[in-house]
């Protein structure tokens, strides 16, 4: 497979910049002194859990919905597939630049996103009891209807998107040693990682995710994208297959530096963390992230470290249940 022209995607990205400011933030790069402490490094956290619906999804779709805008055919409309997060992203983008859509979710969507999705007026199919199966069914329902298949994912254009943290993390932190980031189908780290290699070489650039469902972590060791069952997890976000051509691998296979998987108790008590000394919510695929960093001390000490804090899209059901399990216990 060709190397990643890394220049072009450069490019790519400042364009998406510029093209979604309107309609996103620019997030806060927030020093947490409790986990530098902990870990005796630097650590920031990169707070996507103030962009707009709640996780950085929105920069994906926005940049997405905006190039597709003025293409032929889109009067007809668009069909996407998400665990959630996308689904809220895509749903305001839709209202935002006036484009139909309908939104694939599946049967196990998380309860609190499905909620809110309805709340907000937005198209939903359920079907499938894996995102994969899902997004399957979106994009065969795409095709036969003839309308515009939207992947969360697997798409040049929501990479880019999700690769604008990477160029905010560089304004604010040129020092930065390592990068954590959740990955589910891995348009996230892709689209950070790309700008990173290419800005700041120097920076690692580590996946996390949660050891009950590690698909794209279990790929890149297989060569390939390969299918497992996934266990259920508190990251909902990030769980679940990958499409089998997704245009993610090469950059999991080529640009990642490192790999940790976390448990489930792990990711709970990184929610907690965050909620007891940051005094803010973070939903299962970030607490993933922090997870990470709590149990790999050595890894990171002395480093400059950036946590991205990708969503916090957290059921209230699921947010009781930790706080229950943690004031037991600490
Ligand atoms: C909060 C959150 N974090 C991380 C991810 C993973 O993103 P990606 O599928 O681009 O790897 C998702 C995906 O839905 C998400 O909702």
């Amino acid at each position: 497979m060709a190397a990643i022209d890394l220049e072009a995607f450069n490019h790519k990205i400042t364009a998406a910049a510029d093209r979604i400011k309107d309609y996103t933030y620019k997030t806060p790069l927030e020093h947490s002194s409790y986990l530098s402490d902990f870990i005796k490094a630097n650590v920031y956290l990169k707070l996507e859990t103030q962009q707009v619906t709640g996780s950085f999804k929105a920069r994906g779709a926005f940049n997405k919905l905006s190039i597709l805008k003025s293409q032929p055919g889109i009067e007809k409309g668009i069909i996407t597939s998400s665990s959630g997060n996308h689904g809220l992203a895509t749903n305001l983008a839709l209202k935002t630049l006036g484009i139909k859509g309908t939104i694939f979710v599946p049967e196990i969507v998380a309860e609190g996103k499905k909620q809110v999705l309805l709340q907000e007026g937005a198209t939903l199919q359920q079907f499938g009891l894996d995102c994969l199966d899902c997004e399957n069914k979106a994009r065969e329902t795409a095709e036969v209807n003839g309308v515009t298949f939207l992947s969360p994912y697997n798409d040049l254009d929501v990479i880019a998107g999700q690769g604008t943290i990477g160029l905010e993390i560089l304004e604010k932190l040129p020092s930065v040693d390592y990068v954590l980031v959740p990955v589910g189908g891995g348009g996230l780290i892709a689209g950070i990682a790309a700008y990173m290699k290419y800005k700041s070489p120097k920076t690692k650039i580590v996946g996390v995710q949660p050891a009950n469902s590690k698909v794209m972590y279990e790929s890149v060791k297989a060569g390939k994208i390969i299918y497992e069952e996934s266990l259920e997890t508190l990251s909902d976000g990030t769980a679940g297959g990958i499409e089998e051509d997704s245009v993610t691998f090469p950059f999991c296979r080529d640009l990642v530096d490192d790999w940790i998987m976390v448990a489930e108790e792990d990711i709970s008590r990184g929610i907690y963390t965050i909620l007891e000394k940051h005094h803010k919510l973070i939903e299962g695929a970030a607490g993933c992230a922090v997870g990470a960093l709590m149990t790999n001390k050595k890894m990171f000490e002395g480093k400059t470290v950036v946590a991205v804090m990708c969503g916090a899209n957290i059921s209230m059901n699921v947010l009781k249940h930790i706080v229950n399990e943690h004031s037991k216990v600490e």
